[in-house]
């Protein structure tokens, strides 16, 4: 029986010390494996005379079960320290923003096309749309433009081509945005806000021109909308989207056929050491068409011009994205250099709105 104590003290003083899984594995293979200790003493009880081999193998049964016991309680806590490390170790801040790695970039015109809408959603105009294919009704007849008016042949106009006998009326690829001016008015009547953002082309091609280009229309219509209107307008937008604290915009009396008065708008800017401010300064820069538009054009598109007056004007988008964003050259902006893209782009996520920032 003392050979019995020994070997118990000795397997759980083993079993007790043994510092991970494998160690306690040796300790079981020693004790209870088939060339174990315990398992040669089992085997010898076969040689003992039946009433010693009973007490005996009762109390090596005994002694096998407490190492055994002591084994699987050792091994559970192994396990559990194990794990308790592992998630000390390996552990992910579940609550950290992702990082995305967004491919591609956005074009300047996109942008200020974002940041129009934006500013202009904000003084209540909404975004009205035409198509690029305008039928030369709508294109100039409708905006006062009838067909031996010199205006036609200043737009430098794309004629889409027609069979000889097709008795349809003519269509242009659209020479600017007012043709929307008339589509929105059609639709909606009065009174209306919206502005129009869109391609536009003329047969035209230099640094500053290109044979597609962007415009935005902007159009009000209601009772008793002036000229005065269209300035705060207009002063509201071009703060706003220079991201300046004031402007200072200068009305040269102009003609348009769509409007009656027209005035061409200058915005004050100086230009230190080639790079142009907005706002202060000596010099003018001309950044768009405007004026009241005109009473056959109200008529035009179904509006009674005795009870609905409003201001129209026409600016160009890449204009503005150039003198913005200090862009140089205007052809560039539509060879897909994706150098230049990358240069000139924004961040896909980052889209423009009045609380936000709309460049930041
Ligand atoms: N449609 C004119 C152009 O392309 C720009 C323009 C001028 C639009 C005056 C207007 C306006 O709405 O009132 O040159």
């Amino acid at each position: 029986m003392d050979g019995l104590d020994t070997l118990k003290a000795k397997y759980l003083t083993a079993v007790a010390g043994a510092s991970d899984e494998s160690a306690l594995e040796e300790v079981r293979l020693a004790a209870l494996g088939k060339k174990g200790e315990i398992s040669a003493l089992m085997a010898s009880l076969g040689k003992m005379e039946p009433e010693v081999r009973k007490a005996a193998g009762a109390n090596l049964n005994l002694l096998k079960d407490e190492i055994d016991a002591a084994l699987r309680a050792k091994k559970a806590g192994l396990a559990d320290a194990a794990l308790d490390e592992r998630l000390r170790s390996e552990w992910l801040d579940v609550t950290l923003p992702g990082r995305p790695r967004p491919q591609g970039s956005i074009h300047p015109v996109s942008q200020v096309m974002e940041e129009l809408t934006a500013i202009f959603g904000d003084m209540g105009f909404a975004v009205a749309e035409g198509p690029q294919i305008e039928s030369d009704w709508y294109n100039f007849d409708a905006l006062n433009i009838p067909p031996e008016h010199p205006a036609r042949q200043e737009h430098d106009t794309f004629f889409m081509a027609r069979a000889a006998d097709d008795a349809r009326p003519p269509h242009v690829l659209r020479t600017h945005t007012s043709p929307v001016q008339i589509r929105a008015m059609t639709a909606q009547g009065a009174p209306i806000r919206v502005i129009a953002p869109g391609r536009v082309y003329r047969m035209d091609m230099d640094q500053t021109h290109a044979p597609m280009f962007h415009q935005v229309e902007g159009l009000a219509i209601d009772r008793d909308i002036s000229m005065a209107n269209l300035k705060w307008t207009l002063e509201e937008f071009c703060r706003a989207f220079f991201e300046v604290p004031s402007v200072e915009l200068r009305f040269r009396a102009s003609h348009f056929p769509f409007t009656e008065p027209s005035a061409e708008v200058d915005i004050r800017c100086s230009w230190e050491g080639g790079q142009l401010k907005i706002g202060q300064g000596d010099s003018w820069l001309e950044i768009l068409g405007s004026g009241m538009v005109h009473p056959k054009v109200l008529a035009a598109a179904g509006v009674d011009p005795a009870k609905w007056q409003g201001f129209a004007f026409g600016m160009g988008i890449d204009r503005i994205a150039m003198l913005k964003y200090g862009i140089p050259d205007l052809r560039a902006f539509f060879e897909s250099d994706l150098r230049w893209l990358r240069h000139y782009g924004f961040a896909a996520l980052d889209m423009p709105d009045l609380p936000g920032g709309l460049s930041s």
